[in-house]
């Protein structure tokens, strides 16, 4: 049996589920909310300790200001809601990005969703917002250069994880995308060095725990070699 510790999520195609049914955008984000809470609490009741979810990369400031304000409504508007979501189903939050660029309530919200949940045990959700791999590494970087971190460890390859956003957090086992592109987009690039890919065309508002499970079937098949015979 492959070990399932840490599933992680790129959650891709609102927008084209939205078009494909005459709506706008945001209603694609709007429903694609319904299958992170679905998913999330699916994976809290089946033994996955991590969840890593890319809700906002730091390339989608490119898009449109009306949509972008709106996920970022969304995003408020969903923690606000969830919490009780998180306490009965003994889920514990996590965000990685950079979240430093969030207005000030969104970044409480953040911060106190994490420590109200922090000894919950069942899963951790890990909401990747503001957040690009390339960035976490600059941001690692730049922790170990100015706060010297360096002079505490001298293995470099613990140095480096224990300065990224994913410390303490397993490298990814099972990476999912959905809506079809055979992209990362920058995503978690060090911590899917040998994760097992899995590309979907179902959109994410289309997403469910039916083929999530044929997914993690199908990942139970696979030989996982880590290089040797
Ligand atoms: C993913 O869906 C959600 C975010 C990136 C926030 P998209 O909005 O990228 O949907 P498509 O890819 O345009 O269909
Ligand atoms: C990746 O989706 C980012 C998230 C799911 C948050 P995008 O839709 O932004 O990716 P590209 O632009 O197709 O690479
Ligand atoms: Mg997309």
């Amino acid at each position: 049996m492959n070990q399932l510790k840490h599933l992680a999520i790129i959650m891709d195609g609102n927008g084209r589920w939205a078009k494909q049914k005459g709506k706008i955008r945001t209603q694609g984000h709007k429903k694609g909310i319904q299958t992170v809470r679905e998913i999330t609490k699916w994976c809290a009741k089946n033994d996955i300790s991590y969840l890593s979810l890319y809700a906002f990369s730091t390339e989608n400031w490119n898009r449109p200001k009306t949509e972008v304000d709106f996920l970022m409504k969304s995003l408020e508007k969903y923690l606000l809601q969830e919490t009780h979501t998180y306490h009965q189903n003994n889920i514990r939050f996590k965000a990685i990005g950079n979240i430093e660029t969030f207005s000030n309530p969104l970044k409480t919200l953040i911060k106190d969703l994490e420590q109200s949940t922090s000894s919950n045990t069942a899963l951790t959700q890990i909401l990747a917002l503001n957040y690009g791999s390339k960035d976490e590494i600059k941001r690692a970087f730049e922790k170990i250069l100015l706060e010297k971190t360096y002079e505490k460890e001298s293995d470099i390859q613990k140095l480096i994880e224990s300065n990224l956003d994913t410390s303490e957090i397993p490298d990814v086992d099972l990476l999912i995308r959905t809506g079809g592109e055979m992209r990362l987009s920058n995503f978690l690039l060090w911590q899917i060095s040998y994760a097992e890919l899995f590309f979907t065309p179902t959109l994410w508002p289309d997403f469910n725990t039916n083929e999530l499970r044929e997914i993690i079937q199908s990942y139970q098949t696979r030989i996982r070699r880590f290089g040797s015979l």
